[in-house]
């Protein structure tokens, strides 16, 4: 399933995507010929196709909304059979304090799962919590049948220990993935559960039929949640794979190697055309919201929808990524509409995984009447 808008229909048929992401502007090969061109005809159409070729074109967009939409589709179908033999998968949150934030985020996620038929249920500790409470909370929840998944927003409060509450969530429970035991499965390429938006991310790809395998693949930042999962898998997936961060030295450089781009940085519009060759896939995982009228200005001057927004919002949400990189990749996700959904998504597939892996024998029963 390809979602890449159909405006990137080229005109020898392929997507644009496609002949983009393998093909230096203006090569031989763009000509598509084989050979050099010898007759007249043969000549007009290679002067023709190097004409259209070298034209600079938009980036392909890969829309996130429409591909989470596809899986929520496919989550749903999966609960209502599981739900209809007794097993409906349950999902719970725990949100500590009123970070505006993982509130939007936490609220995405309840939404999504009455959505999609999973059981969900938010517990919301104060914000002077204590480690001790909760790990408790956890011993519940990881005690509890019903529930299938667990998920602690993050960040938590300063006087809470992040990595003890993380280690306490059962393995088979931990449906971001984060647990040391997840992690070691991800990196020895066994079964286990995947961090939503690496994970989406890469769901994202293979459904828009992005080639990895065998492609320089750069990963932007480092963060447990993110760019060290991302570049697992990206590895896994036999691409060749190089994690930036910020002592990096020439980072643009060492960026226009890649095929794919990945920008998990949290720095609004950090990444601009100088980071990118041509025809690159570049996935921004950014979600700045942009308060102030020259940050706006550096990123989105002369850009008249945004402009207005900013006038009646009073912020904008902007990536990692510049907009002008829009005129030199080959396909780009775009902020908002981009990652950001498919990381929901993915917790939804991830609570049904989680379901299936943890009730084992109960589900392939189902999966044979
Ligand atoms: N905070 C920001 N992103 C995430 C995420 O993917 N999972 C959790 N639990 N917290 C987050």
């Amino acid at each position: 399933m390809i979602s890449v808008s159909q405006k990137s229909q080229d005109v020898v048929g392929r997507s644009s995507l496609a002949a983009r992401q393998r093909i230096p502007y203006g090569s031989a090969a763009t000509l598509g010929l084989g050979v050099l061109p010898t007759t007249k005809d043969q000549r007009q159409t290679a002067t023709v196709l190097k004409f259209l070729f070298t034209q600079p074109m938009p980036a392909a967009i890969l829309d996130g909304s429409k591909i989470a939409a596809e899986i929520r589709g496919e989550v749903a179908a999966e609960v209502k059979a599981m739900s209809a033999a007794g097993m409906r998968p349950g999902l719970a949150v725990v949100l500590v304090g009123h970070d505006p934030a993982s509130e939007v985020y936490v609220r995405g996620k309840v939404k999504s799962s009455e959505e999609v038929g999973i059981y969900s249920e938010k517990h919301t500790p104060s914000e002077s919590v204590t480690t001790e409470e909760l790990l408790d909370l956890i011993a519940d929840l990881n005690r509890r049948d019903e529930i299938d998944g667990i998920l602690v927003q993050l960040p938590l409060p300063k006087q809470v220990d992040s990595k003890k509450v993380l280690l306490a969530v059962d393995p088979a429970k931990d449906v971001d993935g984060f647990h040391p035991m997840n992690v070691g499965f991800l990196s020895t390429q066994r079964p286990g559960l995947v961090p939503c938006t690496p994970a989406g991310i890469m769901e994202m790809m293979q459904r828009s039929k992005i080639k990895i395998a065998g492609q320089e693949a750069v990963v932007v930042g480092r963060s447990d949640i993110v760019g060290k999962p991302m570049a697992m898998l990206l590895l896994n997936a036999n691409a060749t794979v190089t994690v930036c961060h910020s002592k990096t030295r020439d980072l643009p450089g060492i960026c226009r190697r890649a095929d794919i781009l990945v920008a998990a940085i949290g720095r609004a519009g950090m990444v601009t055309k100088e980071f990118v060759r041509p025809g690159t896939t570049v996935i921004d995982v950014g979600m700045n919201r942009v308060t102030d009228p020259k940050e706006f200005a550096r990123v989105f001057a002369g850009n008249a929808k945004r402009d207005e927004t900013f006038r009646s919002k009073g912020s904008v949400l902007v990536g990692d990524v510049h907009p002008e990189v829009a005129e030199v990749a080959g396909a780009i996700t775009p902020v908002p509409g981009g990652v950001g959904p498919l990381t929901i998504a993915m917790l939804m597939a991830n609570t049904v995984k989680a379901a299936k892996m943890r009730r084992g024998s109960r589900v392939a029963e189902l999966s044979r009447v």
